[in-house]
């Protein structure tokens, strides 16, 4: 079964490639490598191609005869989104209004979306269910938000069937190492943690007196593996089933900035040199995800729920990073 993968060349698209190709699906990664990288295409064929280019869209679902597509492609800087909300209205609302209608037009009718927990906004109540109300507080987590209402509008109007992923923190490498987490700029905290153990500039501590334990914030960090296993279940209960859904996809469980550092430096042998700076605009306190309901109905079952796992993985890749850049 031959399924587009826009964004293949990404983060969380690349090691979903490698596990579609493992559950013996073909990904077809149609990619503009505007953020992504053409040495992370690993598993299928390229089709370089902007979410834009409508027509271009449509020959590529029926030329690949895609039966299915996975919609990574976007931009995912919250501070970013804020300062450039018309980029991100631009390329993640209307490039996904753009391959929508190209599905429609080429009778290809199932997708699985790439959200996020921005969608929930400041959380009421921790763990998030997916019944808790959507008030995204940036452009990028109100772009998903529509992206997510026009998906909804094309399952009740022309019939298809989609699959919403609301990722929580998104980290780790693939555990071969064979793809991993390559941002520019990096903004994620693992990464920049490990990039501070290893030599590089200090960690900024974005705030040390929100209502936690230690005054730091609390995510739930979620292994790039993990999600991926999630979109090939999500692909295999659409193939199976009229069903659609919407799922949060997180451990369960969170962990402070300053948890998250102490396990780098249990990983890496080194301590993490850090200055506390004021907080960053526009971060809730604590984001925990409630993911029942993508156990019970997709039978997710994360395999590196572990944030000593994770970060080991990380790691690794960091160490590696001077090593592939050299090829
Ligand atoms: N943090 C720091 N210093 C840094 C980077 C991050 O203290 O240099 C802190 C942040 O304040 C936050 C936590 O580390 O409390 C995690 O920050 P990330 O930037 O790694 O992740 P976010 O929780 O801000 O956002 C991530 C994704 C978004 C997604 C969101 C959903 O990047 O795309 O999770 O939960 F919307």
């Amino acid at each position: 079964m031959n399924i587009l993968v826009t964004g293949g060349a990404g983060y969380i698209g690349s090691h979903t490639c490698k596990a579609l190709a493992a559950a013996g699906f073909n990904p077809v990664v149609y990619d503009n490598i505007s953020r992504g990288y053409e040495r992370a295409i690993k598993w299928g064929k390229w089709v370089k191609g902007d979410l834009s280019d409508h027509a271009h869209l449509v020959r590529s679902l029926i030329d690949y005869k895609i039966e299915a597509v996975v919609h990574f492609a976007a931009y995912i800087v919250v501070g970013e989104s804020s300062s450039d909300p018309a980029a991100y209205y631009q390329n993640n609302v209307l490039g996904t209004l753009s391959l929508l209608s190209a599905m429609k037009q080429a009778q290809v009718k199932k997708i699985v979306f790439s959200s996020t927990a921005a969608v929930y906004g400041t959380p009421k109540s921790v763990p998030l269910t997916e019944d808790h109300p959507l008030e995204p507080i940036n452009p990028y987590g109100w772009s998903k938000f529509m992206s997510e209402k026009m998906i909804l509008d094309f399952q009740r109007s022309y019939g298809f069937q989609g699959m919403i992923l609301r990722y929580f923190n998104a980290s780790g490498a693939d555990p071969e190492l064979e793809v991993g987490e390559d941002h520019v700029p990096e903004t994620h905290l693992i990464p920049l943690v490990v990039r501070a153990a290893l030599g590089g500039k200090p960690l900024q501590i974005f705030g040390n007196d929100y209502p936690t334990n230690d005054g730091s914030c609390i995510r739930d960090y979620i292994h790039v593996s993990d999600l991926a296993q999630a979109h090939v279940l999500a692909l295999q209960k659409i193939n199976t089933s009229n069903q659609s859904g919407i799922y949060n996809l997180g451990n369960g469980s969170g962990y402070s900035v300053f948890e998250v550092i102490k396990v780098v430096e249990a990983v890496s042998g080194k301590k993490v040199p850090t200055t506390i700076v004021p907080r960053r605009v526009g971060d809730p306190a604590t984001l925990i995800a409630n993911s029942s309901l993508a156990k019970a109905e997709l039978g997710w079952c994360p395999k590196y729920a572990e944030l000593e796992t994770i970060v080991k993985g990380t790691y690794e890749w960091e160490l590696g990073r001077e090593f592939r850049s050299g090829l």
